[in-house]
């Protein structure tokens, strides 16, 4: 692919959750004002560009993502004035902000689907997928993907919520509108936009197909052309059916199409294969290293990597494949960072991730309040699931786990918001907080700031080539990053063990950790969770 350098090649991007960010006025949810007012926060942190989770007119049925307007900003979190002055502030701070499009599907409240509800012969039928049989297609949310329209005697395909029914892409007026309104956007001023489930536009449900349909990525090419083409954007597609097969082709330079994609399939390292994400299993790291190594191999030359543990999805890393519990979360926390950052590809940052926050583990079903958590607890209990195993999974799988409010003070709401918050505050708010954070130059946060800048500064960790050392060791993810003046070691305990690591380490120096004191030789003590960058960089 040549080295053609994109400014998101050095970039690291924030992902804000604007709902459970920050509150600027008192009702107890996230808004516009309370994201410019952390912009300085986030200027420290380093970061230059933001991915803010869906702003538009919406019931709010899931999150947000479920868009009646298109054109507009969602009251509950301000203006179209606010969101100008948040693009203009933020580029002011040399950040940019990316916008969250969702083409898959609108809500049942948006126009063109209240019109083609209406009569078969309305001129916005054909925006939607219409059956006058359903088939057996489920809906990622539980239950039949089609729900029947009595007075149309027709079903309409919905692969999310009932009231999230999804757009016939095979009809070009449809997607002259969709390109329309990404113009707009482009228009004010956004560096670029993630591009929720794209890979299921080109769906053909009569034939079973979800993800990756025909005509996908010739949609997306019209999309490039008539949206993206020669403007330097950003694009990242959130594809759950991606497989390094198929990746190349939505970021191959040369296919213009995205910039990277989020594929997921270390996200699902602990789902029993053929299983939903509630059925567990125990994490095996030989599985992350054989996931990633592919991953940064697979596309070494052939598109981009984006670099992520967490989303407003998933639940916090930190509980995952860290340790969220007393004294080893800090230590854990940075490791992962370190573990991530290291590669090559776009990092992004989930709100509170920079400060090691964690699965709240409510101690019922009743707190969990997400769409997705509450119809699968329901479905779980009629089949009469072990309500206490079924706990477990929810604590450590709901999407409620990285939704609840961003933790920037031990007052009484966190400094989210003076009143009470539109979500339950995680019970731990008042030990883990950015105040706390920023106090403490050892911090989880300091970690990802150092993190942040590296990557702006050194070439080897933007291009550098990736390889994985020692696949077999049982306790450690280390690989190298070579470029034409430099070699970068990253080495990082995943476990709460002492253990070595061997390495001729005799023309090496330590670029960073997150213990002090290291002793450099050619075996490697590794203390609990212990992260080590190396390199053979003389100066
Ligand atoms: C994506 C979003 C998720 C949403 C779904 C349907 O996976 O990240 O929050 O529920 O798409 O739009
Ligand atoms: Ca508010």
């Amino acid at each position: 692919m040549g080295d053609i350098q994109k400014w998101w090649h050095s970039s690291v991007v924030y992902q804000i959750y604007p709902k459970s960010f920050n509150d600027s006025n008192s009702d107890g949810i996230g808004d516009i004002q309370g994201i410019i007012s952390k912009l300085p926060y986030l200027k420290y942190l380093g970061i230059d560009v933001i991915w803010l989770t869906p702003i538009y007119q919406s019931p709010e049925i899931d999150g947000g993502y479920d868009i009646s307007d298109y054109y507009s900003i969602n009251p509950k979190y301000g203006t179209m004035t606010d969101f100008e002055e948040l693009i203009q502030k933020s580029s002011e701070l040399g950040i940019k902000i990316i916008m969250d499009l969702v083409l898959n599907h609108t809500s049942d409240l948006h126009r063109w689907f209240q019109e083609a509800s209406k009569s078969r012969d309305n001129p916005y039928h054909d925006y939607y997928i219409w059956s006058d049989e359903s088939t057996n297609l489920q809906s990622n949310f539980t239950g039949s993907a089609w729900e029947y329209v009595p007075h149309l005697e027709q079903f309409y395909l919905h692969f999310y919520s009932k009231e999230q029914p999804d757009l016939n892409w095979e009809n070009p007026n449809l997607r002259n509108e969709i390109y329309k309104m990404i113009n707009f956007w482009i228009s004010k001023g956004v560096a670029g936009f993630r591009l929720d489930v794209i890979d299921l536009i080109g769906k053909k449900p009569f034939e079973g197909i979800k993800e990756n349909g025909p005509q996908l990525h010739n949609y997306l090419q019209e999309m490039y052309t008539h949206c993206f083409k020669g403007k330097n954007l950003m694009t990242v597609g959130e594809t759950w059916g991606a497989t390094i097969e198929n990746a190349p082709l939505y970021s191959r330079p040369d296919r213009n199409e995205l910039s990277m994609i989020f594929q997921f399939e270390q996200i699902n390292l602990d789902k029993i294969p053929g299983g939903q994400r509630w059925d567990l299993k125990e994490l095996d790291l030989q599985d992350l290293k054989q996931v990633f190594s592919k991953w940064q191999l697979g596309l070494e030359n052939n598109g981009w990597n984006s670099l992520f543990w967490n989303n407003h999805d998933l639940p916090r890393i930190v509980s995952r494949w860290g340790n969220d519990n007393g004294y080893y979360r800090t230590l854990s926390a940075k490791m992962l960072a370190i573990l991530l950052h290291g590669m090559k590809g776009t990092p992004y940052i989930y709100q509170g991730e920079e400060i090691g926050m964690t699965n709240p583990n409510f101690p019922s079903l009743e707190y969990y309040s997400d769409i997705e958590t509450k119809n699968i607890i329901e479905e779980r209990l009629a089949k009469g699931d072990d309500p206490k195993k079924l706990l477990r999974a929810i604590q450590l799988k709901a999407r409620d786990s990285g939704r609840t409010p961003m933790q920037w003070d031990d007052t009484k709401f966190a400094g989210f918001s003076d009143t009470e918050p539109w979500t339950q505050l995680s019970p731990n708010f008042e030990s883990i907080t950015v105040k706390q954070a920023l106090k403490d130059n050892d911090s989880i946060f300091y970690t990802y700031q150092f993190l942040v800048n590296l990557r702006k500064t050194n070439g080897t960790l933007r291009l550098g080539k990736f390889e994985l050392l020692e696949f077999d060791h049982p306790h450690v993810f280390a690989y190298r990053r070579t470029s034409h003046n430099e070699t970068l070691y990253i080495i990082c305990n995943f476990h709460q063990v002492e253990t070595d690591f061997s390495l001729d380490t005799s023309n090496l120096k330590v670029l960073y950790s997150n213990y002090q004191d290291i002793q450099l030789s050619n075996k490697i003590g590794l203390r609990p969770y212990e992260a080590i960058i190396l390199t053979d960089k003389k100066e």
